[in-house]
């Protein structure tokens, strides 16, 4: 099955795990990592606070509490400095880092947010084509249901012009 890009909010997606993009104290802030705490609550930074954070590239996991998925994937993007340091060699350890720690943990259904493409600053076609290749590769040899969601309409209708076949609303 290839890789589907959906808009939604990812606090409401039912599957095995969420994929958070996080900051290296893994304590919470805003974007996507402040919805997550918010829809977890407050258990979920508690967990955050026995993991003493995550270093950019890499990959933590936890329970989700209030959420309706089962875990919680915290994954640090880069900051976007302008492309030539090892920005994009960091987005990609996300996504390899976040899908190894899913199939040790066994899960079937994944939902990625869009790692870096926020407060971040990552170039947003870039951001999602680094999702798109990075997971598809990774389907290539795996079993898995990803999903990457999207929440803007501007960046989902992007993805639909370079990605039509695998969106859906
Ligand atoms: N569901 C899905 N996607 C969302 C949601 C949501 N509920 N909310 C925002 N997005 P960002 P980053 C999208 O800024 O760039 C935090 O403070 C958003 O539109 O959340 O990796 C962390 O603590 C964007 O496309 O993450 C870090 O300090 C994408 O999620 C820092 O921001 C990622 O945007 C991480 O920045």
């Amino acid at each position: 099955m290839p890789v589907q890009i959906i808009r939604n909010d990812i606090t409401k997606i039912k599957c095995d795990a969420i994929v958070n993009a996080a900051n290296t104290t893994l304590l919470g802030g805003g974007g996507v990592d402040g919805a997550i705490h918010r829809a977890a609550g407050p258990d979920l930074l508690k967990e955050c606070r026995t993991l003493g954070g995550c270093n950019t590239g890499e990959a933590k996991i936890t329970n989700a509490y209030n959420l309706p998925c089962k875990y919680v994937i915290h994954t640090v993007g880069p900051v976007w400095r302008g492309g030539n340091n090892h920005e994009e060699e960091k987005l990609i350890s996300c996504y390899r880092n976040s899908l190894k720690l899913a199939k040790q943990n066994n899960c079937d259904t994944v939902a990625f947010a869009l790692i870096s493409a926020g407060v971040y600053g990552y170039p947003k076609q870039q951001a999602l084509q680094i999702a798109v290749n990075e997971i598809s590769s990774f389907l290539t040899e795996n079993e898995m249901l990803v999903y990457i969601v999207l929440f803007d309409k501007d960046i989902f209708s992007l993805s639909q012009k370079l990605y039509g076949e695998l969106c859906s609303e």
